[in-house]
């Protein structure tokens, strides 16, 4: 029996749905029940009705999951899938911070900790930062956790000004300007998109500037046929099969995320056959989190 199909029927037995993020490999996107970005996900991961949710992702991803749906069992299949973005944000560096800011406004990236969003009072994701930050009171001080160049991006388009924490993703840090000079002198018909996690002098060379989701949608209507792609190579996959008769080429070939990428098939099997890596988060701050979550799944 294919492994494929091992996971299928194991899937239906345990009344399970697997979640996939765009960035992971193309045979564990295959057997998505839903592959998307990370707002699509923790909509479906609120509203799923599944007994066990499989987080095809990384940590935060599936502690969202968690948060949203607390009675159901949530698997990540490799329990090392972590975020070093999210790492660099420190609970007790950011109540220093909110301490001498005590009126800012706490808008968190979901790639974050739980205990990170147990302090804020709104997430955001690359697809929605724009509308969340514009929907806060004018005049009111706003700290942007973590990622500084998504921070200065929102700023940058909504006119606000921001309190960015230095935090960074070591990925996209990789898209820098020379690579994307070189890939538009290769192919210089080619659009140039890149995820608002890159560096503010590499956004500076883009055409286009989208989140995972953005990018997919962007490239679906766009009649262009060729385009430059600035974020983790994982969505390559998905681009070229939903558009097959467009070209696509990643802005950086470096620009891998190894946790992303520790997620494989086997992994996916082990995971719903013994029930692992059980994610679990204290009901207290799960609580506070949820508020901050829920409060951006709200926005429209
Ligand atoms: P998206 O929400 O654009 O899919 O981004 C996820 C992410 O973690 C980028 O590093």
């Amino acid at each position: 029996m294919k492994i494929q199909d091992k996971i299928l029927e194991l899937k239906k037995k345990k009344n399970a749905i697997i979640l996939v993020h765009n960035y992971q490999i193309g045979e564990v996107q295959d057997i998505a029940d839903l592959l998307g970005d990370s707002l699509d996900l923790s909509r479906k991961a609120q509203s799923t009705t599944a007994d066990i949710i499989v987080f095809c992702g990384v940590h935060f991803m599936a502690e969202i999951a968690k948060i949203l749906s607390p009675e159901r069992m949530v698997l990540l299949p490799d329990v090392n899938a972590g975020c070093p973005l999210a790492d660099m944000a420190d609970p007790e560096e950011l109540a220093k911070l909110k301490a001498s800011h005590p009126n800012a406004v706490v808008v968190a990236y979901v790639n974050t900790s739980a205990q990170i969003k147990a302090q804020a009072d709104i997430c955001c994701t690359s697809a929605n930062a724009i509308n969340v930050i514009n929907q806060i009171e004018e005049g009111k001080e706003i700290i942007f956790v973590p990622d500084q160049w998504l921070g200065a991006y929102a700023a940058k388009k909504t006119g606000r000004k921001l309190i960015l924490w230095p935090g960074f993703c070591p990925t996209h840090m990789k898209i820098i300007p020379e690579v994307i000079d070189k890939k538009r002198k290769e192919h210089p018909e080619a659009c140039v998109i890149l995820h608002p996690e890159c560096r503010e002098d590499s956004l500076a060379l883009a055409d286009e500037i989208f989140g995972t989701g953005g990018m997919l949608n962007y490239v679906k209507k766009s009649s262009k046929r060729e385009f430059i792609i600035g974020t983790e190579t994982g969505i390559i996959y998905r681009l070229k099969k939903e558009n097959p008769e467009k070209e696509f080429y990643p802005a950086q070939d470096m620009a891998i995320c190894p946790n992303m990428k520790l997620t494989t098939l086997e992994k996916v099997l082990w995971s719903l056959e013994e029930e692992a890596y059980k994610i679990q988060v204290s009901k207290e701050i799960a609580q506070r989190a949820s508020v901050a979550i829920e409060k951006m799944l709200a926005i429209k």
